[in-house]
């Protein structure tokens, strides 16, 4: 892979110096709406799990089954984790990407050295006439254990590592219930996605839009859908930017929801679904006046594990939309496709 450094995006936002560079700039037909109606995003109250009610449990599996087919994202909320202790995250981010430039680039990415793909940066250049992000990020692999390296995780702020593992506690016991909650909802065993192998790897995105002084000719992070089984997103709570489509609706707005987890649907589960479930496509705008933050939990499945449509769920004589895929292969794909601007899961019908 040929690869190009490229400065930091917060950095060229702070020149101020009219508009952005050229590689930033979105042909006309890609530039985003930055004020679309604001979406009636399915909410699913996870409240049943403390309450142990199996009859709100039924209700909310339906509601579920209904946003993971129309929709492909949802806000999770009664999930147990207090709103207080979002924002101390949140906070925590914030204060990561307050630090000067210096402090962050100790755990700059370095796109030449495989087991370097973890840290900060911005778009790997991949081709001269990418057109890149307004994005600055920390990236960092989670879940399991095995797969961390702590060398690439900030010291500074100082409590960044003992909350982050904290909050991955929590978040993985939330994880689970949406595990099976999508599970029965299709129809299966509720430990079917835990058991095997679905739950394979977290790969945590901790995302940072400086302002721009012409959102109308970038984006945040351009139109895909995540090359994921599921994407738990803790969004900013004072600036929006996240846009998804919706095939009756258009365009919308993710609304701000201080207390709710979002959680995108991947192509890994609409592949394994046969297309029941959606992926759903989405892309982050910007802002003139302020910067925003969002942290994306990518959930995805064992590296080795073979992805394709779960044999339950295909009834006699119907059609197979996917072929099968080794999730690492798969993930390969996503990720250079991207880059070069093009949709990836088609490729597998
Ligand atoms: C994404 O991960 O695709 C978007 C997250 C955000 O809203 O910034
Ligand atoms: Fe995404």
């Amino acid at each position: 892979m040929t690869t190009k450094e490229v400065e930091r995006v917060q950095v060229i936002s702070e020149r101020k110096n009219g508009s952005p560079p050229e590689c930033f700039i979105h042909n006309e037909s890609d530039r985003p709406n930055l004020d679309p109606p604001l979406g009636t995003i399915p909410i699913i109250d996870f409240s049943y799990v403390e309450s142990k009610d199996l009859d709100q449990r039924c209700l909310e599996d339906s509601k579920l089954r209904s946003a993971s087919s129309n929709w492909g994202i949802f806000q999770v909320v009664g999930h147990g984790i207090p709103t207080s202790y979002m924002e101390e995250i949140r906070n925590i981010q914030r204060l990561f990407f307050k630090q000067s430039i210096e402090e962050k680039q100790k755990y700059a990415i370095d796109w030449t050295i495989p087991e370097y793909t973890e840290g900060y940066g911005s778009d790997v250049v991949l081709s001269d006439d990418q057109i890149l992000n307004w994005n600055d990020k920390l990236h960092l692999n989670v879940y399991p254990e095995k797969v961390r390296n702590m060398d690439r995780w900030p010291r500074k702020p100082e409590t960044f590592k003992e909350k982050i593992l904290e909050f991955d506690e929590k978040v993985m016991i939330i994880m689970d219930e949406i595990f099976k909650s999508l599970a029965r909802s299709l129809g299966l065993d509720e430990f079917y996605f835990i058991n095997n192998g679905t739950k394979g790897r977290t790969m945590w995105r901790f995302n940072y839009y400086p302002s721009c002084s012409k959102p109308d000719l970038v984006l945040g992070l351009k139109i895909h859908t995540d090359a994921t089984f599921l994407t738990i997103l803790l969004l900013d709570d004072k600036v929006p930017g996240l846009q998804v489509f919706n095939d009756e609706f258009g365009w919308v707005k993710v609304p701000i929801r201080p207390d709710a987890l979002v959680v995108v649907l991947g192509d890994e589960i609409q592949i394994m679904s046969n297309g029941v479930y959606k992926s759903v496509i989405h892309k982050v705008v910007t802002n003139s006046e302020q910067e925003r933050i969002s942290l994306a939990i990518f959930v995805l499945s064992e590296p080795e594990k073979e992805i394709g449509p779960i044999d339950e769920l295909i009834e006699e004589g119907e059609p197979r939309l996917y072929r099968k895929i080794m999730a690492k292969r798969f993930l390969e794909h996503a990720f250079s496709n991207y880059s070069k601007g093009k949709p990836h899961i088609d490729d597998f019908m």
